[in-house]
């Protein structure tokens, strides 16, 4: 549905070059959600405006729906923007218009016929749970409601594509939910594609089937959400994990324990507890394992269990239970800092 390949985009400025997008490549099927994610001045909006041509890539190609994007005449473009939806954290709604006018005036301008605009504000403002809003100003309105206004004017278009760019940066965390909830409803309602790009990594966890971690303009991980929380490779990965993973062992108290044993990060795929393996991998060997912090993550796909465990035992003894917890399918990580400290 979306394909990008080896997408680069180079801004002329008076300092120089700034290359805010490197070689990207990616690739969503239909009906799936994808996230991108990195820090600020990592090049996500650039990358994700050269998905609709807003901006124009200086090297690489866009594909939509097996069209080249990169290829099409300034017409033929504005007519194939009309069937990707777009959504921002300032939401860019008209504030001398109503509710309903903010969905329709862009119908018109694309012109949809009069009754069908009509029915489709309906239709929309119904979906995002706001029909009773359609004569209010935006002024009136939360930061929820708000984004809830443009994402119905997004779906007025019918688009089969929809863009986000931190939609849900400026909510409050359990506005952020209802937002993604409603996301998540759309996308299983009409099949819509979805790329996001965030800084949070709740989002991703939450809504998306595979996300790719953004540095510097270029994608430095990427994979599906449940192997990328249970088994993170790159540092950047590891500290936007430490955001939602909630186990917050100070680095001191992790040097005190090593003097005693060695300290491990467990992950278990799946809802089945880590206990039970850990008791057994205890019987087995000579080891004395200690559960320090334990928590659970439910993800879009899936649900990873979390420990770090302090384990005492001679060296051998210690390394023949790590392996036979890695050949229960556990993941094994040494202890680390979000700074991958140890
Ligand atoms: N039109 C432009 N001209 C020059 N440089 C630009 C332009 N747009 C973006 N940049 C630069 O490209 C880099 C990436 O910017 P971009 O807005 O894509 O980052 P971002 O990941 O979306 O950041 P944020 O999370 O803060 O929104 C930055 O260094 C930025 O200054
Ligand atoms: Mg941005």
């Amino acid at each position: 549905m979306i394909e990008l390949a080896g997408v680069s985009k180079a801004f002329e400025t008076k300092k120089g070059k700034v290359e805010a997008v490197k070689d990207v490549s990616l690739q969503v099927r239909k009906g799936e959600i994808h996230g991108v994610i990195g820090y600020s001045g990592a090049g996500k909006s650039t990358l994700i405006r050269c998905v609709n041509l807003l901006e124009k890539p200086t090297a690489g190609k866009v594909k939509l729906k097996g069209k080249d994007f990169t290829e099409l005449s300034k017409s033929e473009l504005l007519a194939e923007r009309k069937k990707i939806g777009m959504i921002f954290q300032g939401f860019n709604l008209l504030k001398t218009a109503t509710v309903g006018d903010n969905i329709a005036i862009p119908l018109r301008l694309i012109g949809v016929k009069k009754d069908e605009i009509a029915k489709r504000v309906d239709k929309y403002l119904d979906i995002v749970g706001l029909a009773d809003k359609k004569s209010s100003f935006p002024g009136q309105l939360s930061g929820g409601q708000k984004q809830r206004v443009a994402i119905a004017r997004a779906l007025a278009q019918e688009p089969d594509i929809l863009l986000s760019d931190e939609a849900t940066s400026a909510l409050d965390p359990e506005t952020t939910e209802s937002i993604l909830d409603l996301l998540l409803k759309i996308n299983k309602e009409f099949g819509i594609t979805i790329l996001l790009i965030t800084h949070e990594m709740q989002v991703i966890q939450k809504i998306c089937d595979h996300v790719y971690v953004m540095e510097a303009g270029r994608i430095v991980e990427d994979g599906l959400v449940i192997d990328l929380f249970s088994n993170p490779q790159h540092k950047t990965t590891r500290s936007f994990l430490n955001t939602v993973s909630q186990r917050k062992l100070s680095l001191d108290f992790v040097r005190e324990l090593k003097k005693t044993g060695s300290v491990w990060q467990l992950a278990f795929r799946g809802s089945s507890a880590g206990d039970p393996v850990l008791a057994e991998a205890a019987t087995r060997f000579r080891v004395r394992p200690n559960i320090l912090t334990a928590n659970i993550m439910e993800l879009k796909n899936g649900v990873i269990g979390n420990m770090d465990v302090h384990i005492a035992g001679e060296p051998e003894e210690v390394q023949h239970a790590l392996q036979f917890l890695e050949e229960q399918g556990v993941i094994i990580r040494e202890w680390t800092d979000q700074n991958g400290e140890s």
